[in-house]
């Protein structure tokens, strides 16, 4: 029996977010119906209701979430009724050109629920990165969910769906950055500060956190950043070459995405170093760079799409790496709040109130 259940929806473009009934059917072959205890707030949710993203009004919100599996269709073998899941959002296909040539974090061809989740009058949703988890209960394709450790709070454990997950990696996986290096990351919400997060994690030595306000600094400090920058008065470029003995860093993350903060990170580092763009531009931005210091200046420049993750490697990984007192999740929950209180937080992201609010349901 399908079920009727309370859901978050951007209902059209610039509008605020509404609180409503919504259709869950049975899992069909290769799903799994999810009880959601806990979703963050995500500035891509806020991508989506600004139609940053997509024209698909209207848009189920809500993709970084940790639950419990409820119920699953014929043919699902990865997880069972009961288990404690985190979703994710890059379900792999383990056939497509990328995930045969053995780098499943690039496939080409992820899996979402084939079923579609609707209003009650049967108009179709489209779920946020194909979840849609501030809701009681989501349809996901099975792959979706990875089996974590119940002993992590779904608050915590849901980070690492999308946000905590995204910057950690950007840092680790696609910036590669491991013992000795040097980092800076630009702009530290909740991504960029996991970015900081993960570089103390891999043994950076010099860790350089820039933000346009000082409360994101005072976090980024905690977690492990060596330098802070206020980007606000400051010579981003010259001040992190002074942090880096003159050089620039080996590894520039850019978490925030506009030309502007991913000029300063292509100028920021070192000779042959990595920029990492994390931060998600919008269709308008463009980019203008002399081609001859492109060429000059060396290195590689990447972009990290979930921080180049691979779920059943690296959540069940991380939440124990959490359960041992090494990475800090809860440092991320600035609040709890209620399912009604999505639009309010979108206000306080945009305030720089909050790393992130999670809804608990
Ligand atoms: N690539 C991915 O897979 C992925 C995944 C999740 C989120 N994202 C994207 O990452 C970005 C950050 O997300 P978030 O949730 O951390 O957002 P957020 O709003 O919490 O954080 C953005 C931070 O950037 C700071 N900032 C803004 N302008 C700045 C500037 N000019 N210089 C320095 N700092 C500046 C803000 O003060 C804020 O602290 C968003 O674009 C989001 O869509 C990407
Ligand atoms: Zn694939
Ligand atoms: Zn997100």
């Amino acid at each position: 029996m399908p079920q009727t259940v309370q859901g978050v929806i951007a209902p059209a473009k610039g509008a605020a977010v509404e609180l409503t009934t919504i259709v869950v059917p049975d899992p069909g072959p290769g799903e799994a119906v999810v009880a959601v205890q806990a979703c963050g707030v995500c500035h891509t949710d806020l991508h989506y209701r600004e139609g940053g993203i997509g024209d698909d009004f209207p848009y189920l919100l809500g993709h970084e979430a940790a639950g419990t599996v409820e119920a699953v269709g014929a043919g699902v073998t990865e997880v069972a009724p009961g288990d404690f899941v985190i979703l994710n959002w890059r379900a792999v296909c383990r056939q497509c050109r990328a995930c045969r040539r053995g780098r499943p974090w690039y496939c080409f061809a992820t899996s979402n629920a084939s079923q579609p989740m609707t209003l009650e009058d049967g108009t179709v949703l489209s779920p946020a990165l194909g979840i849609g988890a501030f809701a009681d209960k989501t349809l996901v394709h099975a792959g979706q969910c990875t089996k974590v450790d119940s002993a992590a709070p779904a608050t915590a454990a849901g980070l690492l769906g999308c946000g905590v997950m995204a910057g950690l990696g950007a840092a680790v996986n696609t910036g590669g950055v491991g013992r000795g290096d040097s980092i800076a990351v630009i702009g530290c919400g909740g991504v960029g500060a996991a970015a900081v997060a993960g570089a103390h994690l891999a043994g950076a030595a010099t860790v350089i956190a820039v933000d346009i306000d000082p409360r994101k600094l005072d976090t980024a400090r905690r977690l492990g950043a060596t330098h802070t920058i206020d980007a606000s008065g400051a010579d981003v470029v010259q001040e992190i070459k002074n942090a880096t003995g003159g050089f620039g860093a080996d590894v520039v993350v850019d978490a925030v995405g506009r030309p502007e903060t991913y000029q300063q990170a292509f100028y920021a580092r070192d000779l042959a170093g990595t920029v990492v763009l994390v931060g998600v531009p919008t269709p308008d931005m463009t980019l203008e760079l002399p081609l001859l210091d492109v060429f000059g200046r060396g290195g590689s420049l990447k972009s990290s799409w979930y921080g180049d993750c691979l779920p059943s490697r690296d959540f069940p990984m991380l939440i124990d790496l959490y359960l041992q007192g090494r990475l800090p999740l809860d440092e991320f929950v600035s609040e709890t709040i209620g399912i009604g209180d999505v639009e309010a937080a979108f206000d306080k992201m945009h305030s720089g109130d909050v790393l992130r609010s999670v809804v608990v349901l």
